[in-house]
């Protein structure tokens, strides 16, 4: 990826050239990564680009910061607002959102209290983030030395920038051995999700994924999965899954606003599907692509334009 097409930031409520946007070496969060922050996707649609699942993404970024004791002094009709004219702005057809919020120059203390609470609003276009060959023919996973934290040590459904650090620990060292991605193990050695995906699993057509205890991000994708399953008539269990269920399983795929859906097509050396993206992974993959694209009509709340819709009944 590259922010070559990243012309402008919203930064404290207002649109700055992307080169003016910088921020001082005291900064909290660069110390302590004091942050939350949101990553939403924007598609091409034939009514023109639409954010999949702002409001979704919004509330979240607003529990992230209320868990993190932060006040953003902005409303979600503003953050909205500057979002879509961000877009705009660039002409962006389709993109990655990035909302932070951050703590600013003020005092090193671990206690941010003084500090100044920074939001900005970057935007780029982001190609599939496993790559489009892992989307159609899957992912290598292995499981990381590295385990999930659990949410006693640190919230795990809220999204806090410092946290990632365990992420970039299992990613790194997954990447190293010839993976594309870790699998991270929680404390009791059930599968939490990838370093930056949920995990489904699907066994006798059924699938099969795990919830909040098991230290898991509650992912906006993961939710519009959950709802598009059942509507193709597949029953969800949601519930622990061990690596023996995963090594068993008829397929298994990720989901995340970066990496969508994508499906696992190995685990440590085990194929998944016989190394190939599973009939069932594969539908709900359609359907999934057809409802960020404005395609299926069913999921068009899901979608909020850039450019408001004026013809009557689209929204
Ligand atoms: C650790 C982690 N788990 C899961 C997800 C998937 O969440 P979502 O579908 O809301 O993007 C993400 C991505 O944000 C993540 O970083």
């Amino acid at each position: 990826m590259s922010f070559d097409q990243s012309k402008w930031v919203w930064r404290n409520g207002s649109i700055v050239p992307w080169e003016d946007a910088t921020t001082h070496v005291s900064a909290h969060a660069l110390h302590y990564g004091s942050g939350v922050f949101e990553g939403m996707r924007c598609y091409e649609t034939a009514d023109g680009p639409a954010i999949f699942r702002l409001e979704e993404h919004l509330d979240r970024l607003y529990q992230s910061a209320t868990v993190h004791g932060m006040d953003i002094p902005y409303t979600c009709e503003e953050l909205t607002e500057a979002i879509c004219e961000l877009i705009d702005r660039h002409d962006f057809k389709s993109c990655y959102v990035r909302p932070l919020c951050y703590y600013g120059t003020s005092s090193l203390s671990l206690h941010p209290a003084r500090c100044p609470l920074e939001v900005v609003i970057l935007v780029w276009p982001w190609a599939p983030y496993l790559g489009a060959e892992g989307l159609e023919h899957g992912v290598r996973v292995t499981v990381s030395p590295w385990k999930k934290f659990h949410s006693e040590m640190m919230p795990t459904t809220a999204k806090a920038s410092g946290q990632y650090i365990n992420s970039v620990l299992a990613v790194r060292e997954a990447v190293s051995r010839g993976f594309d991605e870790a699998l991270l193990l929680d404390v009791e050695g059930n599968v939490a999700e990838g370093s930056g995906e949920n995990l489904f699993v699907v066994k006798d057509n059924q699938v099969f994924t795990n919830d909040e205890r098991h230290s898991i991000l509650l992912g906006i994708t993961r939710d519009a999965v959950i709802q598009i399953a059942r509507d193709l008539g597949y029953e969800i269990n949601i519930g622990p899954i061990s690596l023996t269920d995963l090594l068993k399983s008829d397929e298994a795929f990720f989901t995340g606003t970066a990496a969508e859906v994508t499906p696992i097509r190995e685990v440590d050396g085990t194929l998944i599907n016989n190394g190939e993206r599973g009939p069932v992974t594969k539908e709900i993959q359609s359907a999934f692509f057809a409802a960020t694209s404005g395609r299926h009509q069913r999921y068009r709340d899901w979608l909020t334009y850039v450019v408001p819709q004026t013809v009557a009944g689209i929204h």
